[in-house]
């Protein structure tokens, strides 16, 4: 017999015990509204005792266009924020907008709405029982860590350019007669790009006066690492090299043992440029294989 239990609790916005977000996706839907009023007492708990353990460490750690990012978006420290009032505050800024989506974008459509100035933003969060680690992005990741740092001019127009490579691989490869080359430097090239936005826009280090600060939002998501990523002394930071960063595999499970420094965001600029420049040259056809894997949704997106 079934154990009926007196009280029912809503289901929620909870990463991976969302009903409202696996109905998304069996319809097929990508792009979708953020129905608030599915919070729960629970959701909103998490994000308060995310947000409140990490200020701190913001105030250490984070960088400048971080710090001033969190500012002017005005984030309720204590409620799961709402895409639209988040909106209302970055769109004068640099024209970002956080959209909802029902979870993972293939690369070509991810890519693509970074140049068309969107962010597409999970919008469940992760059970108070695991504030620590979770492999999914989640709202705390996603518009805690990434979305401030979308108020910033420079960076948003490097995210921008960043975008518009994708196009230039997708124009590179339709050329391409022979399916096997195509489907093999069309990979090697996604791979370098997930390198290079996993290096930088969720793994990076700038460099400021008094030291070194966090400027990925992998890092500015995770109370843990965070700090690891400045003081642990088991961490490898190097200036960061194109060549480097494309070729090298990284693995999304543990604290990053490899971080690479930018100078600010005009030299992270720079380095998009260059980005595009080898992927026109014919540089990033053979990238050292390894993590990460491309998938088939991945591809045929581009295609
Ligand atoms: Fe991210």
């Amino acid at each position: 017999m079934r154990r009926q239990s007196a009280i029912v609790e809503p289901p929620g916005l909870t990463t991976n015990q969302a009903p409202f977000i696996e109905q998304a996706r069996r319809d097929g839907q990508l792009y979708i509204h953020q129905p608030y009023e599915l919070y729960t007492v629970e959701n909103h708990e998490a994000w308060r005792r995310l947000f409140a353990r990490i200020a701190p460490r913001w105030e250490r750690y984070a960088n400048e266009h971080f710090q001033a990012g969190i500012h002017s978006l005005c984030l309720d420290p204590l409620h799961v924020p709402r895409l639209e009032d988040v909106n209302r505050f970055l769109q004068p800024l640099t024209g970002f907008q956080a959209k909802a989506v029902s979870g993972y974008i293939p690369a070509f459509l991810f890519f693509d709405c970074l140049r068309n100035r969107t962010f597409p933003t999970t919008i469940t969060i992760r059970p108070p029982d695991r504030l620590d680690y979770l492999p999914e992005p989640d709202i705390f990741h996603d518009v805690a860590g990434h979305v401030p740092m979308h108020t910033d001019r420079a960076f948003a127009e490097t995210l921008v350019r960043f975008g518009e490579c994708a196009h230039t691989a997708a124009e590179l490869v339709a050329g391409i007669r022979d399916k096997h080359q195509q489907v093999r430097r069309l990979t090697s090239i996604i791979r370098a790009m997930a390198r290079f936005f996993w290096f930088t826009i969720e793994f990076g280090l700038m460099r400021a006066k008094d030291g070194l600060r966090v400027y990925g939002s992998g890092l500015l998501s995770s109370f843990g690492e965070i700090e690891h990523a400045i003081e642990s002394p088991e961490v490898q930071r190097y200036p960061i090299q194109l060549e480097w960063a494309v070729n090298q595999a990284f693995e999304i499970d543990h604290y990053q043992p490899l971080l690479f420094i930018v100078e600010s965001f005009d030299h992270l600029f720079s380095l998009v440029d260059e980005l595009e420049r080898w992927m026109r040259q014919g540089k990033l056809d053979n990238v050292a294989p390894g993590e990460p894997a491309v998938n088939e949704r991945d591809l045929r997106s581009f295609l």
